[in-house]
Protein backbone atom coordinates (compact mmCIF):
# COMPACT_ATOMS: atom_id res chain seq x y z
CA UNK A 1 0.00 0.00 0.00
CA UNK A 2 1.57 3.38 -0.95
CA UNK A 3 0.05 6.70 1.58
CA UNK A 4 -0.48 9.40 -0.53
CA UNK A 5 -1.40 11.78 2.22
CA UNK A 6 1.88 14.14 2.14
CA UNK A 7 1.77 15.62 -1.35
CA UNK A 8 -2.18 16.45 -1.37
CA UNK A 9 -2.75 18.14 1.92
CA UNK A 10 -1.97 21.52 1.22
CA UNK A 11 -4.48 23.12 -1.77
CA UNK A 12 -6.71 25.47 -0.17
CA UNK A 13 -10.48 25.21 0.04
CA UNK A 14 -12.14 27.76 -2.71
CA UNK A 15 -13.75 30.65 -0.87
CA UNK A 16 -16.94 29.98 -1.92
CA UNK A 17 -17.03 27.43 0.62
CA UNK A 18 -16.39 28.86 3.83
CA UNK A 19 -20.27 29.15 4.26
CA UNK A 20 -20.44 25.16 3.76
CA UNK A 21 -18.07 24.91 7.10
CA UNK A 22 -19.60 23.46 10.23
CA UNK A 23 -21.65 25.63 12.92
CA UNK A 24 -19.29 27.00 15.47
CA UNK A 25 -18.46 24.68 18.03
CA UNK A 26 -18.94 21.58 16.05
CA UNK A 27 -15.75 19.62 15.34
CA UNK A 28 -15.15 18.75 11.58
CA UNK A 29 -16.05 14.63 11.38
CA UNK A 30 -13.08 12.28 9.97
CA UNK A 31 -13.80 10.08 7.44
CA UNK A 32 -12.72 6.98 5.70
CA UNK A 33 -14.34 6.33 2.45
CA UNK A 34 -13.12 3.34 0.84
CA UNK A 35 -13.36 2.82 -3.23
CA UNK A 36 -13.21 6.92 -3.85
CA UNK A 37 -11.39 7.00 -6.40
CA UNK A 38 -14.17 7.04 -8.53
CA UNK A 39 -18.34 7.06 -9.16
CA UNK A 40 -20.39 7.16 -5.49
CA UNK A 41 -17.87 6.45 -3.45
CA UNK A 42 -15.91 10.00 -4.86
CA UNK A 43 -18.94 12.01 -4.64
CA UNK A 44 -19.45 10.86 -1.04
CA UNK A 45 -16.01 11.76 -0.46
CA UNK A 46 -16.95 15.24 -2.27
CA UNK A 47 -19.79 16.02 -0.33
CA UNK A 48 -17.89 15.24 3.13
CA UNK A 49 -15.17 17.71 2.47
CA UNK A 50 -17.76 20.38 0.85
CA UNK A 51 -19.15 20.71 4.44
CA UNK A 52 -16.22 21.02 6.26
CA UNK A 53 -15.39 17.62 7.41
CA UNK A 54 -11.80 15.95 6.75
CA UNK A 55 -11.74 12.68 4.40
CA UNK A 56 -9.56 9.93 3.55
CA UNK A 57 -10.44 8.57 0.08
CA UNK A 58 -9.51 5.09 -0.35
CA UNK A 59 -8.53 3.03 -3.41
CA UNK A 60 -6.39 0.69 -5.78
CA UNK A 61 -5.87 3.79 -8.10
CA UNK A 62 -1.91 5.67 -8.24
CA UNK A 63 -4.77 8.65 -9.15
CA UNK A 64 -5.85 8.62 -5.52
CA UNK A 65 -4.18 10.89 -4.18
CA UNK A 66 -4.53 13.70 -7.05
CA UNK A 67 -8.19 12.59 -6.80
CA UNK A 68 -7.68 13.62 -2.88
CA UNK A 69 -6.22 16.98 -3.50
CA UNK A 70 -8.90 18.18 -6.25
CA UNK A 71 -11.25 18.20 -3.33
CA UNK A 72 -9.08 20.64 -0.99
CA UNK A 73 -7.30 20.72 2.48
CA UNK A 74 -9.20 18.24 4.01
CA UNK A 75 -8.71 15.49 1.66
CA UNK A 76 -6.32 12.90 1.64
CA UNK A 77 -5.55 9.87 -0.42
CA UNK A 78 -4.53 6.49 0.26
CA UNK A 79 -3.67 3.64 -2.23
CA UNK A 80 -4.76 0.61 -0.28
CA UNK A 81 -6.53 -2.94 -1.57
CA UNK A 82 -9.73 -3.45 0.60
CA UNK A 83 -8.91 -7.54 -0.48
CA UNK A 84 -5.44 -7.07 1.11
CA UNK A 85 -4.97 -7.35 5.37
CA UNK A 86 -1.67 -5.99 5.18
CA UNK A 87 -2.80 -3.06 3.22
CA UNK A 88 -5.69 -2.27 5.97
CA UNK A 89 -3.21 -2.57 9.21
CA UNK A 90 -1.12 -0.02 7.28
CA UNK A 91 -4.39 2.18 6.48
CA UNK A 92 -5.41 1.92 10.15
CA UNK A 93 -2.01 2.40 11.53
CA UNK A 94 -1.35 5.75 9.26
CA UNK A 95 -4.81 6.70 10.46
CA UNK A 96 -4.17 6.64 13.89
CA UNK A 97 -1.16 8.38 13.29
CA UNK A 98 -2.62 11.41 11.81
CA UNK A 99 -5.85 11.80 12.90
CA UNK A 100 -5.81 9.46 15.92
CA UNK A 101 -8.90 8.23 14.62
CA UNK A 102 -12.27 8.51 12.86
CA UNK A 103 -15.62 9.27 13.19
CA UNK A 104 -17.27 7.62 10.02
CA UNK A 105 -16.60 4.76 7.97
CA UNK A 106 -18.40 4.10 4.65
CA UNK A 107 -17.64 0.40 3.17
CA UNK A 108 -18.35 1.78 -0.23
CA UNK A 109 -15.66 -0.10 -2.42
CA UNK A 110 -17.51 -2.57 -5.08
CA UNK A 111 -17.02 -4.93 -7.53
CA UNK A 112 -19.53 -6.17 -9.98
CA UNK A 113 -18.60 -9.75 -11.91
CA UNK A 114 -22.04 -11.28 -13.41
CA UNK A 115 -22.75 -14.99 -15.02
CA UNK A 116 -24.79 -17.38 -14.59
CA UNK A 117 -24.11 -20.25 -12.66
CA UNK A 118 -23.30 -22.51 -15.17
CA UNK A 119 -20.92 -20.22 -16.66
CA UNK A 120 -19.89 -18.64 -12.95
CA UNK A 121 -15.79 -18.99 -12.63
CA UNK A 122 -14.46 -19.83 -9.43
CA UNK A 123 -12.75 -17.13 -9.50
CA UNK A 124 -15.63 -14.38 -9.79
CA UNK A 125 -17.63 -15.38 -6.75
CA UNK A 126 -14.56 -15.49 -4.70
CA UNK A 127 -13.40 -12.27 -5.95
CA UNK A 128 -16.96 -10.67 -5.82
CA UNK A 129 -17.34 -11.68 -1.85
CA UNK A 130 -13.54 -10.74 -1.22
CA UNK A 131 -14.40 -7.08 -2.35
CA UNK A 132 -18.16 -6.81 -1.24
CA UNK A 133 -18.46 -8.38 1.34
CA UNK A 134 -14.90 -9.92 3.66
CA UNK A 135 -13.33 -6.30 2.74
CA UNK A 136 -15.67 -4.23 4.65
CA UNK A 137 -15.60 -6.97 8.05
CA UNK A 138 -11.91 -6.31 7.80
CA UNK A 139 -11.90 -3.06 8.21
CA UNK A 140 -14.61 -2.67 10.20
CA UNK A 141 -12.39 -4.84 12.61
CA UNK A 142 -9.31 -3.08 12.02
CA UNK A 143 -10.80 0.39 12.29
CA UNK A 144 -13.36 -0.33 15.47
CA UNK A 145 -10.81 0.51 18.03
CA UNK A 146 -10.33 3.94 16.32
CA UNK A 147 -14.00 4.70 16.31
CA UNK A 148 -15.33 6.47 19.59
CA UNK A 149 -19.66 6.83 20.61
CA UNK A 150 -21.07 8.59 18.22
CA UNK A 151 -19.34 6.72 15.39
CA UNK A 152 -21.10 5.94 12.18
CA UNK A 153 -20.47 3.08 9.27
CA UNK A 154 -22.80 2.91 5.89
CA UNK A 155 -22.31 -0.12 3.64
CA UNK A 156 -23.55 0.10 0.38
CA UNK A 157 -25.48 -2.35 -0.59
CA UNK A 158 -27.65 -3.63 -3.74
CA UNK A 159 -30.66 -3.98 -4.90
CA UNK A 160 -29.98 -7.39 -6.33
CA UNK A 161 -28.82 -8.37 -2.66
CA UNK A 162 -32.41 -8.32 -1.75
CA UNK A 163 -33.95 -9.47 -5.19
CA UNK A 164 -32.75 -12.71 -7.45
CA UNK A 165 -31.43 -11.10 -10.53
CA UNK A 166 -30.70 -14.35 -13.15
CA UNK A 167 -27.00 -13.99 -13.83
CA UNK A 168 -26.04 -12.21 -10.22
CA UNK A 169 -25.27 -15.02 -8.04
CA UNK A 170 -21.89 -13.55 -7.18
CA UNK A 171 -23.00 -10.04 -6.90
CA UNK A 172 -26.21 -10.55 -5.01
CA UNK A 173 -24.68 -12.88 -2.59
CA UNK A 174 -21.61 -10.55 -1.71
CA UNK A 175 -24.39 -8.10 -0.96
CA UNK A 176 -26.95 -9.84 0.83
CA UNK A 177 -24.46 -10.94 3.07
CA UNK A 178 -23.34 -7.29 3.45
CA UNK A 179 -26.93 -6.57 4.70
CA UNK A 180 -26.24 -9.41 7.01
CA UNK A 181 -23.28 -7.92 7.81
CA UNK A 182 -25.01 -4.58 9.18
CA UNK A 183 -27.92 -5.95 11.08
CA UNK A 184 -25.64 -8.19 13.08
CA UNK A 185 -23.31 -5.25 13.45
CA UNK A 186 -25.93 -2.90 13.95
CA UNK A 187 -26.80 -4.77 17.10
CA UNK A 188 -23.34 -5.37 18.45
CA UNK A 189 -22.27 -2.28 18.02
CA UNK A 190 -24.82 -0.01 19.80
CA UNK A 191 -23.44 -0.76 23.46
CA UNK A 192 -20.52 1.25 21.82
CA UNK A 193 -22.44 3.72 20.68
CA UNK A 194 -21.74 2.72 17.13
CA UNK A 195 -24.18 3.38 14.34
CA UNK A 196 -24.42 0.85 11.47
CA UNK A 197 -26.67 1.48 8.20
CA UNK A 198 -26.58 0.34 4.63
CA UNK A 199 -27.54 3.04 1.85
CA UNK A 200 -28.68 0.87 -1.12
CA UNK A 201 -28.06 2.76 -4.76
CA UNK A 202 -30.45 1.64 -7.76
CA UNK A 203 -29.16 1.81 -10.87
CA UNK A 204 -26.54 4.92 -10.92
CA UNK A 205 -24.42 6.28 -14.15
CA UNK A 206 -20.83 4.95 -12.72
CA UNK A 207 -18.17 2.94 -14.34
CA UNK A 208 -19.54 0.03 -12.80
CA UNK A 209 -22.75 0.83 -15.05
CA UNK A 210 -21.22 1.67 -18.21
CA UNK A 211 -20.70 -1.61 -20.26
CA UNK A 212 -25.00 -2.45 -19.67
CA UNK A 213 -25.86 -3.22 -22.88
CA UNK A 214 -28.84 -0.64 -24.21
CA UNK A 215 -31.40 -3.56 -24.15
CA UNK A 216 -30.17 -4.38 -20.29
CA UNK A 217 -30.24 -0.90 -19.62
CA UNK A 218 -34.18 -0.72 -21.38
CA UNK A 219 -35.18 -3.33 -19.63
CA UNK A 220 -33.82 -2.26 -15.75
CA UNK A 221 -35.01 1.27 -16.38
CA UNK A 222 -38.57 0.09 -17.34
CA UNK A 223 -38.95 -1.20 -13.52
CA UNK A 224 -37.65 2.07 -12.38
CA UNK A 225 -40.50 4.23 -11.65
CA UNK A 226 -39.05 7.87 -11.74
CA UNK A 227 -37.66 6.40 -15.32
CA UNK A 228 -34.22 7.04 -14.95
CA UNK A 229 -30.38 6.66 -13.87
CA UNK A 230 -29.57 8.06 -10.23
CA UNK A 231 -26.58 9.97 -10.23
CA UNK A 232 -23.45 9.14 -7.78
CA UNK A 233 -24.56 12.83 -6.28
CA UNK A 234 -27.86 11.35 -5.60
CA UNK A 235 -26.75 8.75 -3.96
CA UNK A 236 -23.69 10.85 -2.26
CA UNK A 237 -26.27 13.16 -0.61
CA UNK A 238 -28.42 10.53 1.24
CA UNK A 239 -25.61 8.83 2.65
CA UNK A 240 -24.30 12.25 3.80
CA UNK A 241 -27.58 12.25 5.93
CA UNK A 242 -27.56 8.62 7.28
CA UNK A 243 -24.29 9.05 8.82
CA UNK A 244 -24.48 11.93 10.87
CA UNK A 245 -28.50 10.39 11.72
CA UNK A 246 -27.85 9.98 15.65
CA UNK A 247 -31.40 7.38 15.81
CA UNK A 248 -30.84 5.09 13.10
CA UNK A 249 -28.99 1.94 13.31
CA UNK A 250 -29.45 -0.95 11.17
CA UNK A 251 -31.52 0.06 8.92
CA UNK A 252 -32.02 -0.39 5.12
CA UNK A 253 -32.42 2.61 2.76
CA UNK A 254 -33.02 2.18 -0.82
CA UNK A 255 -31.81 5.31 -2.75
CA UNK A 256 -32.86 3.80 -6.15
CA UNK A 257 -36.11 5.66 -8.01
CA UNK A 258 -38.26 2.96 -6.65
CA UNK A 259 -36.60 0.37 -8.42
CA UNK A 260 -37.54 -1.91 -5.40
CA UNK A 261 -41.35 -1.35 -5.14
CA UNK A 262 -41.70 -2.31 -8.96
CA UNK A 263 -39.74 -5.84 -8.54
N1 LIG B 1 -23.48 1.94 -9.98
C1 LIG B 1 -24.56 1.30 -9.59
O1 LIG B 1 -25.57 1.24 -10.31
C2 LIG B 1 -24.60 0.61 -8.26
C3 LIG B 1 -25.79 0.02 -7.86
C4 LIG B 1 -25.88 -0.59 -6.63
C5 LIG B 1 -24.78 -0.60 -5.80
N2 LIG B 1 -23.61 -0.06 -6.21
C6 LIG B 1 -22.48 -0.15 -5.29
O2 LIG B 1 -21.94 1.16 -5.07
C7 LIG B 1 -20.56 1.04 -4.77
C8 LIG B 1 -19.77 1.96 -5.70
O3 LIG B 1 -20.00 1.54 -7.03
P1 LIG B 1 -19.74 2.46 -8.30
O4 LIG B 1 -20.90 2.30 -9.17
O5 LIG B 1 -19.29 3.81 -7.89
O6 LIG B 1 -18.55 1.61 -8.96
P2 LIG B 1 -17.20 2.01 -9.68
O7 LIG B 1 -17.37 3.27 -10.43
O8 LIG B 1 -16.78 0.79 -10.39
O9 LIG B 1 -16.22 2.30 -8.45
C9 LIG B 1 -15.81 1.25 -7.61
C10 LIG B 1 -14.80 1.81 -6.64
O10 LIG B 1 -14.35 0.73 -5.79
C11 LIG B 1 -12.94 0.73 -5.79
N3 LIG B 1 -12.46 -0.62 -5.54
C12 LIG B 1 -12.82 -1.77 -6.19
N4 LIG B 1 -12.16 -2.80 -5.67
C13 LIG B 1 -11.37 -2.30 -4.68
C14 LIG B 1 -10.46 -2.88 -3.79
N5 LIG B 1 -10.19 -4.21 -3.79
N6 LIG B 1 -9.81 -2.10 -2.92
C15 LIG B 1 -10.05 -0.77 -2.89
N7 LIG B 1 -10.92 -0.15 -3.69
C16 LIG B 1 -11.57 -0.92 -4.59
C17 LIG B 1 -12.55 1.30 -7.16
O11 LIG B 1 -11.29 1.93 -7.12
P3 LIG B 1 -9.92 1.32 -7.67
O12 LIG B 1 -10.22 0.62 -8.96
O13 LIG B 1 -9.04 2.52 -7.76
O14 LIG B 1 -9.48 0.40 -6.59
C18 LIG B 1 -13.60 2.38 -7.34
O15 LIG B 1 -13.20 3.56 -6.68
C19 LIG B 1 -20.20 -0.43 -4.95
O16 LIG B 1 -20.20 -1.06 -3.69
C20 LIG B 1 -21.32 -0.96 -5.80
O17 LIG B 1 -21.52 -2.33 -5.61
C21 LIG B 1 -23.49 0.56 -7.42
Amino acid sequence: MGCCCNPVVLIRRPADRVSEQPPAGTAPRRWLVTGASRGIGRAIAAIACSKGDQVCLVGRSSDIGSTAAAMGEHAIGMQADITNPADLARLAETIEARWGGIDVLINNAGLHRGGTLDRLADEDWEASLATNLTGPMRIVRAMLGQMSPGGSIVNIGAVVGFRGFPGDSSYGASKAGLAGLTQVLAAELARRQIRVNMVVPGFVMTEMTSGVSERARESILARVPLQRMGTPEEIAEVCWWVAGSTYMTGSVVFTDGGLMCNL
